[in-house]
């Protein structure tokens, strides 16, 4: 066993303070100093010298938040002194009664103050600290024993690891872990994006985040830790609530802004109106305000019961939960397609706001809530999210309730609706649908697409809903008289976008593919199509087969185009386009000759003439394909300077490697490329360059 050099244990402090510094600049005041490939470097190297030396790990190392392995159970926790709970009031006249009761408790005439807090809706902790030190953190359980969760708290950034000087030789702080509501957002969509199931709600994405056994779970999830109280204390004294939850913010505890403190009871329920009426602008849900005897030898003196202290109360706020009744189960078609099972409800009031109609997310959410038509469900708003059905309340079914099945139709425009493999969300693939085509049609405009200038926002706005473009072929029965009626359109910009569409009719065949917006069909698959497909009739009868032949094109690529291809409503307006004028060209037809035609590229290291981009556009210009990975289909690897493991995969695969001069040698005998390429050229820096 070595022991470390005076300098390693001088670093690894440094290294700990740094760190530190540098995470409460991120996290708590979203401003970092540094990048974070430079704060990952100082990790590393603290996680180093702990490794090699385990009594350099300081009890608040910044390296114990990222968690540890996996536990089979957490260890029980018992609370010193119990974690009560609070009393309710719902209105003004149980403040009153709350008062009253105090008041004849104490045989007090005089002041009371009251220290007002907003009720965190989360899950509550203690956090026991010796010595300043954090050795303890459990949930709050059944209030007498919890669970301990320390490494998994200990993840959390608004959590002290060490509280700053001066502290008490031993406090339990308490308080609630939150999850804010763009956190809270961000997770959902990411278990969207992963097909797994939503989380109900911030509450329950908290105490699953905290209840996790692996921790590194834990530290992923972002949660917020609010204190709001004290438990044992030894060697403090404080003489308010006020006091301690100041001495909280001074250990290094976020503070909470929304705390007042006020002297009587009548002002303490305009405080409740006042934070009720605020509870949607609040970055964390709250489902109350908290009111707490300030006083702390007053709280003493009132003591507590059972299972509640004497000298506090929660005035809770109307639940953002109702009961109602599913009286339908619709589809909605949303801008991307995505068809969404929405329920219609008898109108019920949540949380002060008529809720009509939920969102039931997607089919799968249907079926694992198993909500049907009939059903007595909770419905639910939070923020400004849009409500949504949590559960149905199964013990009261009739047996009359129906089923919801998904249409194979889209109610809006009759197209096609599929599921693409894979993925939760249905989609219409109706071109037309005028529920999407907004999207479409900027994305058929848009430069990397047909990049017709002068259609911008507005204008399709305007085109949609003066009812002028129902689909993107009308976009070319447009009139220069009918654009200069349009707001913002004189007769010369109208002009523009009339020769701008005619311009477009004759777009590479790529950039038409591209535009039509195929699910899963993006610049590089279409370019991929129109080099080996050269038309767009062939491409269109194409089989399975023959798309699965395509470098990058796998199975859901090839049946998210025979889907598009043969929807009547996509045939139908694909003829209309045609009979427009529309007629792509191909890029290997056109320049005469196979050139690249068929032959797939990948690039790896530098290229000293060209960008990356600069070579894939030549590659594609000139017919060929270019790829991201090496295999059998690959017909050569093109290896600029300081090449990467790509090398290796081209000669266990036998695919040719070329270097950057054949490749340009390659390229200029193409028969398409109509500049020659000189040595004079190729060494001028690239933004002063004419390749070809
Ligand atoms: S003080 C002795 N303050 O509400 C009582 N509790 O029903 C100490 N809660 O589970 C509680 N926000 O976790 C207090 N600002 C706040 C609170 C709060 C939320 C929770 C607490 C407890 C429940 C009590």
């Amino acid at each position: 066993m070595s022991t470390p050099s005076e300098k390693e244990i001088k670093r690894a402090n440094e290294l700990g303070k740094l760190i530190s510094y540098h995470n409460d600049r991120y996290h708590l005041l979203d401003s970092p100093e540094i990048s974070d490939a430079e704060y990952d470097a100082l990790f590393r190297e603290l996680v180093d010298l702990e490794e090699r030396y385990p009594e350099l790990r300081a009890p608040d190392s910044p390296t114990l938040r990222v968690g540890a392995a996996p536990l089979s159970e957490f260890p029980v926790a018992p609370h010193s002194e119990p974690m009560l709970g609070l009393e309710n009031a719902t209105d003004e006249a149980e403040l009153l009664d709350f008062e009253r009761r105090t008041r004849k408790f104490l045989g007090e005439a005089g002041e009371i103050r009251y220290e007002c807090e907003p009720k965190f809706d989360g899950l509550a902790v203690e956090l026991t600290y010796e010595d300043g030190v954090l050795t303890r953190a459990a949930t709050r359980g059944d209030g007498l024993v919890g669970e301990d969760v320390t490494t998994n708290l200990r993840t959390l950034p608004t959590i002290p690891l060490m509280l700053r000087a001066p502290y008490p030789s031993l406090v339990d702080v308490r308080g609630e872990v939150v999850m804010l509501l763009k956190d809270f957002k961000e997770l959902n969509d990411e278990q969207d994006e992963r097909g797994l199931p939503p989380f109900a709600n911030p509450r329950n994405a908290a105490a699953g985040s905290v209840r996790q056994l692996d921790s590194k779970v834990t530290a992923k999830r972002k949660l917020t830790f609010i204190g709001y109280g004290i438990g044992r204390l030894v060697g403090f004294e404080f003489s308010s609530q006020l006091e301690s939850m100041e001495a909280m913010v001074e250990w290094g505890f976020l503070p909470n802004d929304y705390r007042v403190v006020l002297s009587s009871i009548v002002e303490v329920a305009g405080y409740c109106a006042d934070i009720e009426r605020q509870r949607e602008d609040f970055a964390y849900e709250i489902d109350g305000c908290v009111i707490k005897v300030d006083d702390r030898t007053l709280q003493e003196r009132l003591g507590n019961k059972a299972r509640s202290p004497r000298w506090a109360i929660a005035y809770k706020f109307p639940p953002m939960q109702a009961r109602t009744r599913v009286e339908n189960i619709l589809p909605s078609v949303g801008r991307t397609g995505a068809v969404t099972p929405v329920a219609e409800l008898t109108p019920v009031n949540v949380g002060g706001v008529t809720v009509s109609r939920a969102t039931l997310h997607n089919m799968d959410e249907v079926l694992r809530k198993d909500i049907r038509i009939g059903d007595k469900v909770i419905v639910q708003r939070a923020g400004d999210v849009i409500p949504e059905v949590v559960r149905a309340i199964k013990e009261e079914r009739t047996g009359e309730e129906i089923e919801f099945r998904m249409v194979d139709h889209c109610p809006v425009c009759g197209a096609k609706v599929t599921r693409p493999e894979g993925e939760v969300v249905y989609r219409c693939e109706g071109l037309a649908c005028p529920a999407q085509l907004r999207g479409r049609l900027r994305h058929f405009v848009s430069r990397r697409a047909m990049d017709v200038e002068g259609v911008g926002e507005k204008l399709i706005d305007q085109l949609v809903e003066q009812g002028m473009v129902k689909d993107i072929a009308d976009l070319f029965t447009l009139t220069e008289e009918e654009l200069s009626g349009m707001e913002r359109m004189g007769q010369k910009s109208a002009k523009n976008v009339v020769t701008a569409l005619e311009e477009a009719k004759t777009r590479e065949l790529g950039h038409f593919i591209n535009a039509l917006g195929i699910r899963h069909v993006g610049e590089a698959t279409a370019a991929n199509l129109a080099a080996t497909f050269k038309t767009l009739e062939v491409l269109m009868g194409a089989s399975e087969e023959a798309l699965l032949s395509i470098e990058d094109i796998g199975p859901q690529v090839a049946s998210s185009i025979i889907s598009f291809f043969t929807d009547e409503k996509n045939i139908e307006t694909i003829e209309k386009l045609i009979s427009l004028g529309l007629s792509p060209s191909s890029p290997v037809a056109h320049a005469g000759g196979q050139s690249l035609g068929g032959a797939t590229f990948v690039l790896t290291g530098t290229l000293s003439a060209m960008t990356r981009e600069e070579a894939k556009e030549t590659i594609k210009r000139l017919g060929g394909k270019v790829s991201s990975s090496v295999s059998s289909k690959t017909s050569y690897l093109v290896a600029g300077d300081s090449p990467g493991s790509k090398v290796k995969k081209a000669e266990e695969a036998g695919v040719e490697i070329i270097s950057e001069e054949q490749f340009l040698q390659l390229v200029n005998s193409s028969p398409s490329n109509t500049e020659p390429q000189t040595a004079e050229n190729v060494k001028k820096p690239p933004s002063q360059q004419k390749l070809f």
